[in-house]
């Protein structure tokens, strides 16, 4: 769609710039190339071009500002005078973060060693680009051939340099979020620096597990705890402790979840996850005494008469 109104504009104005140069507009058509020439004209025919476009006010102003603005095509190099600077490379570091700094928050200092231009001695070429030059060869003839036509600039050197960049780590930033820092990328002699973006990359806890906002932990615990009940704190990832109590018998594998005890959320650090507890039970390693089963049995044999041993084959979920 875009591309045919392009070719379209193109046309009328291909068209209309020819009409112009006959009518006496530019007095040939070098003219109008010198225009073009000119950084500065240029660059504002550039960007009027492509306001005018977005306007569709074709008629406006000039009808080579959009002619030249939309198509670039003396722009040097960039098509469709989408950007005029040209750009250093973007940079990616992996940063590792901690599920505490995850959780807390924290600030980050990171050495970078960075290239950076330096004035030097002598001149160098920039802003090179393709122009085209015309020439008239008799009566109404023209050639036009294209040169490559550059400035003359200061000199300048690329000198290696350490930087501190301070990272921050903000409460509830998720594993592989970018962290962008602009014009902290590779340099560009022309133009300008790319960026630098750190990548967080969440190291594995050992003691909790995270997915998304919730986290997960285990917790074993002791025959007699799972059958009387319990009182236990888990230090959480800021060291405060969370209370977990439990009356009722808990077996194997049961989860209690936490809500309001996960990480907390990126966009809004006033919610927060859940934290869901999966508890194991550690058996005695023992041999009871006669009266020891006797005990057992006598508190747990009546509840469970109806209880018979089942055999199976254990595959289930496989
Ligand atoms: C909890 O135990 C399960 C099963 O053994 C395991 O897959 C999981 O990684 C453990 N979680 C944590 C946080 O250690």
């Amino acid at each position: 769609m875009a591309a045919s109104i392009k070719s379209t504009t193109f046309l009328l104005i291909f068209a209309f710039m020819l009409i112009s140069v006959l009518a006496g507009k530019f007095q040939n058509l070098g003219a109008a190339y010198e225009v073009l020439s000119d950084d500065e004209k240029r660059k504002k025919y550039d960007k009027c071009g492509e306001e005018c476009l977005k306007e569709g006010d074709l008629g406006g102003g000039d009808p080579f500002s959009s002619f030249f603005g939309d198509f670039g095509f003396f722009g040097g190099g960039q098509r469709h005078g989408e950007r005029e600077t040209p750009k250093g490379g973007d940079v990616v570091m992996d940063l590792f973060v901690s599920l505490e700094e995850m959780y807390n928050g924290n600030f980050i200092e990171v050495v970078r060693k960075k290239r950076v231009p330096k004035p030097a001695k002598g001149t160098r070429q920039c802003n090179c680009r393709q122009e085209m030059v015309t020439q008239q060869i008799g009566a109404g003839r023209f050639t036009m051939t294209q040169q490559n036509v550059c400035d003359e600039c200061p000199n300048v050197k690329l000198v290696t340099e350490e930087r501190v960049l301070e990272v921050e780590i903000e409460p509830g930033m998720r594993d592989g979020q970018e962290y962008p820092f602009v014009a902290e990328g590779e340099p560009h002699i022309d133009g300008e620096p790319g960026d630098l973006k750190f990548r967080i990359i969440q190291q594995k806890h050992p003691r909790f597990e995270r997915r998304g906002d919730d986290l997960f932990t285990n917790v074993t615990i002791s025959l007699e705890e799972a059958l009387n009940g319990f009182e236990l704190y888990i230090p959480h990832l800021d060291n405060k402790k969370v209370k977990v109590v439990r009356e009722k018998v808990t077996w194997p594998g049961a989860k209690i979840r936490k809500t309001g005890q996960g990480m907390p959320n990126y966009e809004n650090n006033n919610m927060k996850g859940s934290l869901y507890i999966t508890f194991d039970v550690e058996f005695p390693k023992v041999e009871l005494s006669a009266e020891q089963k006797k005990a057992v049995s006598s508190v747990l044999g009546s509840k469970f008469e109806n209880f018979h041993s089942k055999v199976y084959n254990g595959l289930q979920g496989y």
